[in-house]
């Protein structure tokens, strides 16, 4: 466990104002968020990623409330003091306010989040709007949004013309003035995210959009090796664990076909006066 004081929205913004960056990871489950918390990662989302990385969809658009929610129950309990984003899933805040609301605030109270994201620009305004004025922290999304994946022709870079980079900087300008706290930049060219980190006076944060912005975000099983359909370009790998994890079952399924495992410190055994009382009593069943 850590000793670290919860991180709060003016902990982030008066590290924003001193120019320090801000770390970011998703996170998904009990043990990794306890690693997380001791770390000293100072915002988690549980993004909706998880349906890829933990579910193993093709894509994070079968991903439903219940899914975030028992996530982020997880995650919150591995990491009590963090800054912790429910990551709004598909089609829970698209078709109305009064949906985007709701379902933000089952983040806040069923799972304890502290705030919550929501993927789009200018057409997404009113929804983060609606829930700034319910008194819930709300995250944006720009660039390379999954849910709208097909869309934008697929998981690419966004921005690198000037007329779409021009549209991302607007929506940029448009999700503050919305009531954003901060905003997320996934896959948009270094700087475009220059600009945006340069106009904005909330926290911009990248994900593989350079190191201009205000905080960085990686994703957890990109990291470490942990998602075997394929690695993004962004993703810097602190550590094998993929491969850690696919050695050691090879060894244990060798070890249990070759009869090393189990050795005795793998085992309990009997003491020899229960196991002689017990022998006895086998006996005189036998007998009856
Ligand atoms: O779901 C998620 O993890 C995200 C990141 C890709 C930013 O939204």
């Amino acid at each position: 466990m850590s000793d670290r004081k919860k991180i709060t929205l003016p902990y982030l913004y008066e590290k924003y104002q001193r120019g320090e960056p801000i770390t970011m990871l998703t996170c998904y489950d009990f043990p990794t968020a306890t690693f997380q918390e001791q770390a000293g990662v100072e915002m988690i989302l549980v993004g909706d990623s998880l349906g890829m990385t933990i579910l193993g969809y093709e894509s994070t658009l079968p991903v439903t409330m219940a899914d975030m929610i028992r996530h982020a129950q997880a995650v919150r309990r591995g990491a009590p003091t963090a800054w912790l984003i429910g990551d709004m899933p598909y089609m829970t805040y698209q078709a109305s306010v009064e949906d985007a609301i709701r379902n933000a605030g089952r983040f806040m109270a069923e799972a304890s989040c502290d705030a919550v994201k929501l993927e789009g620009g200018r057409e997404m305004a009113d929804r983060m709007a609606g829930i700034v004025a319910a008194g819930i922290p709300c995250m944006g999304h720009l660039g390379l949004t999954p849910q709208s994946a097909s869309s934008l022709g697929g998981f690419k870079v966004q921005g690198r013309d000037a007329g779409r980079a021009l549209r991302i900087i607007e929506d940029a300008a448009i999700l503050e003035e919305a009531g954003a706290y901060s905003i997320l930049l996934e896959m948009v060219p270094d700087r475009v995210c220059q600009i945006i980190t340069e106009r904005a006076s909330i926290p911009i944060i990248s994900l593989g959009s350079g190191p201009h912005a205000s905080g960085q975000l990686l994703i957890f099983h990109d990291m470490f090796g942990l998602y075997p359909r394929f690695r993004p370009k962004m993703a810097k790998v602190y550590g094998n664990a993929g491969e850690v994890i696919l050695n050691g079952l090879k060894q244990y399924v060798a070890e249990v076909q070759d009869k090393t495992f189990p050795q005795p410190e793998h085992w309990f055994g009997l003491k020899d006066d229960a196991f002689a009382e017990l022998a006895a009593l086998l006996k005189e069943k036998e007998t009856d």
